[in-house]
């Protein structure tokens, strides 16, 4: 059952397991001295699988947008042509960070609740003169419409149609949930957030490039000082950071991915994935409509439509007064969606506790449910996506 109070089911910021909230109350230490050297290292190797890259990471203490904010202004030149390929709000968000900082950015707006296409793609990439675009922005996990984006996919398509064209991936909500493979995929730049999948409070940004990725750095000339990579990389092979670190979130993303590593990566996408089985089938029985395209359901967020006629207010607070959290609808989804989150440390029991209350307040204010479904069907759900249960014939 839920373990923390509230039960915070929103995409993130995630709930800390007691030791990860322990490691981050725990004595400062000097950030130039053996032990952080030890910690930093710990956790620049033990990040590196869930990247799939045999490359090199660096950590930034800023949030998620900061390591976007990297990604762009290390590898790109004011005036370079870039393909902003966005499915949502962060996608959007990715897309105008390089126009800030000048790049010339076309974008494909992909209709809400829809992953990008790797056909229409490619097809952008092809109608563009030479040289080509320099860069493509990829938005992994969409949690402002719980959409995963066929990534492997989609990069093929951008090797396959213009092969000096570096991708750009924002997976702040994606990486360490689920299986990714940055070396094998092609993939430039990488960027998650120390909120989301590690089980850890705000405050750091992982940035992952390729080789290809770090050379572009060197001829790129977008300004940057705090952000610049480089000085990040050459400060982690001595054990540092340029800056101050936020050391608290170092010391728990250390304890997170211990906690990830006696789980092990497999049982963790297998836990990420019956969530969020149990996440669709229990709102669908309780009446919502799901808002993502089926096929490309994200495995850490499920967005639901608020139904017609529903006063989300009054439902929310009822939700609330129970100890569940979720999440409304951003931008121009503000009051027509909501968001359950499941990523970082969730267990089934959670999601079980959260369908639980949302069961027992649609009874409360008349909803049309039968009490005992949607938990059972959530729970059947799960079982079947860990293979525990053989799926019903339909
Ligand atoms: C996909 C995605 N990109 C970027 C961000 C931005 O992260 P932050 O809020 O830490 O800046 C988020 C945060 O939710 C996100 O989900």
């Amino acid at each position: 059952m839920n373990r923390f109070e509230p039960n915070l089911r929103i995409p993130g910021p995630t709930g800390l397991p007691p030791s990860v909230r322990e490691a981050g109350g725990r004595q400062m230490i000097n950030h130039r001295g053996p032990e952080f050297a030890a910690m930093i290292e710990r956790v620049l190797v033990g990040m590196k699988p869930y990247f799939g890259t045999t490359s090199d990471v660096a950590i930034l203490s800023c949030a998620g947008t900061g390591g976007l904010e990297a990604a762009v202004v290390n590898v790109l030149s004011p005036g370079d042509r870039v393909l902003g390929v966005s499915i949502g709000s962060f996608g959007d968000r990715f897309a105008k960070i390089a126009s800030t900082y000048g790049a010339d950015v076309t974008k494909v707006s992909v209709e809400w609740g829809h992953a990008a296409d790797p056909d229409e793609v490619r097809a952008a990439l092809a109608a563009e003169p030479a040289p080509g675009y320099r860069a493509v922005l990829l938005t992994h996990n969409e949690t402002s419409t719980g959409v995963m984006n066929p990534i492997a996919a989609l990069a093929a398509a951008v090797r396959e149609a213009s092969p000096d064209t570096l991708i750009l991936v924002d997976s702040v909500s994606g990486l360490g949930a689920v299986p990714f493979e940055m070396d094998a995929w092609g993939i430039d730049l990488v960027v998650t957030g120390s909120q989301k999948a590690w089980m850890a409070a705000p405050g750091l940004a992982m940035v992952a490039a390729s080789e290809r990725g770090w050379a572009a750095m060197e001829t790129a000339t977008m300004p940057r000082f705090y952000l610049d990579l480089r000085s990040h990389r050459e400060a982690h092979a001595k054990g540092q950071t340029p800056f101050t670190p936020a050391i608290a979130v170092v010391y728990q993303v250390d304890e997170g991915l211990a906690l990830m590593g006696r789980e092990g990566a497999a049982a963790i996408f297998a836990r990420h994935e019956a969530c969020a089985a149990a996440a669709r089938a229990g709102l669908t029985a309780l009446g919502f409509e799901l808002f993502a395209d089926p096929r490309f359901a994200s495995r850490t967020v499920t967005a639901a439509n608020v139904p017609e006629g529903l006063d989300w207010k009054a439902f929310n607070g009822a939700i609330k007064a129970r100890g569940l959290v979720l999440a409304g609808g951003q931008g121009k989804l503000t009051g027509l969606i909501f968001r359950l989150g499941h990523l970082g440390s969730v267990t089934l029991g959670e999601i079980l506790d959260a369908i639980g209350v949302l069961e027992e307040v649609s009874l409360e204010l008349g909803r049309p449910v039968q009490a005992g479904t949607a938990v059972a069907a959530a729970q059947r759900a799960a079982l079947e996506s860990l293979g525990v249960l053989a799926p019903v014939e339909a």
